[in-house]
């Protein structure tokens, strides 16, 4: 196949990428995420800052851009993402205990059912284990109970049965850091305990500090074992390695349920990181990387 996403659907995989709502009137960049990608996830514009601005008062109009961009060019949508530490507008900021345990169930409620039915999977809980030690991470939600996240797969799959839900972190792509063990025992309890959560989000931001290792096989395959799909939700590679990349594509196409693949944007110049950083597979003017190749040929088989 010629391009990434039908490459990735013959093996009934998907092949996605981030979009930007404020690029939708880009046509090279719309000519680049259409032909490639079957996949979507908007970037921003489905966080809790962007469709909740105002407590109980949803705004979904970027949101929409992107989810209706996606359905008019037959892509399915990862939707980004309900419970989170970060991007949460003002007033969630500045709620605790039982009332803030309340507004994300109601934000779940909120966005969950305006999307009801048209999402393939959400990034339901969003980066809640901490950066080192394998613990949780300290937050607001935290600090509501233990419990915050089991609540908020509770709360998502009775909003939408249909989506798949997904718990969605990085640097939990090493099998050998506490971080990735302590994600791992959480689905592993999850899983023993009946609380619905579906799939892995391994978002694979690499870099110098949280480089590739060839144990991501492992980690995979580890989750999968546990009975959920592994996606791989935010993939950059800070150098754009070619290498690199086709090794994590042969990782994940060594997993049944490694399902698919997204790139945190299309060209290198929509990269959150910069276009110094040459982390994607397109360059600054749409032309394909060696790394692009190398991703094209491991989905077709090598
Ligand atoms: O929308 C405003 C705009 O009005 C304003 O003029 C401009 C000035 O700085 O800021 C714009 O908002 C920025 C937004 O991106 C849209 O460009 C925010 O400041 C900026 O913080 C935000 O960054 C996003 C970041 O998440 C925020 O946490 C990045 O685009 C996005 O790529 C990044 O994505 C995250 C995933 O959601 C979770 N995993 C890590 C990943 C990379 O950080």
């Amino acid at each position: 196949a010629s391009t990434l996403g039908a490459a990735a659907a013959q093996s009934g995989r998907y092949f996605g990428t981030a979009i930007a709502s404020g690029k939708l009137g880009d046509s090279a960049y719309t000519t680049i995420a259409n032909r490639e990608f079957n996949m979507v996830t908007a970037e921003n514009e489905m966080k809790i800052d962007a469709t909740e601005p105002n407590r109980g008062q949803f705004s979904f109009s970027s949101g929409d851009r992107v989810y209706n961009w996606a359905a008019q060019n037959g892509k399915r949508v990862r939707g980004h993402t309900l419970a989170w530490h970060s991007q949460q507008p003002g007033w969630m900021q500045s709620l605790s205990g039982s009332s803030l345990r309340q507004a994300m169930i109601d934000h779940i409620n909120g966005v969950m059912g305006h999307y009801k039915g048209k999402i393939y999977a959400w990034d339901v809980v969003n980066e809640a284990y901490a950066d080192s030690g394998g613990g949780r991470r300290d937050s607001n939600l935290q600090r509501t109970g233990n419990d915050w996240i089991e609540v908020a797969f509770r709360t998502a799959r009775t909003a939408d049965p249909a989506a798949k839900l997904c718990y969605n972190d990085y640097n939990i792509d090493n099998w050998t850091w506490a971080k990735t063990q302590g994600v791992y025992n959480m689905v592993r309890d999850f899983k023993a305990r009946g609380v619905p959560i579906d799939c892995v989000g391994l978002q694979s931001h690499f870099n110098g500090n949280s480089p590739y290792n060839s144990n991501y096989r492992t980690t995979i395959q580890s989750f999968a074992a546990l009975g959920v799909d592994v996606q791989i939700t935010e993939l950059d590679i800070q150098g754009g390695s070619a290498t690199t990349y086709a090794n994590v594509v042969n990782d994940c196409l060594a997993v049944a349920r490694c399902t698919g693949i997204t790139t945190w944007g299309v060209r290198d110049s929509d990269s959150w990181l910069g276009a110094g950083a040459a982390p994607l597979l397109f360059d600054g003017n749409g032309n394909k990387k060696a790394a692009y190749t190398a991703v094209l040929s491991a989905l077709n088989g090598g």
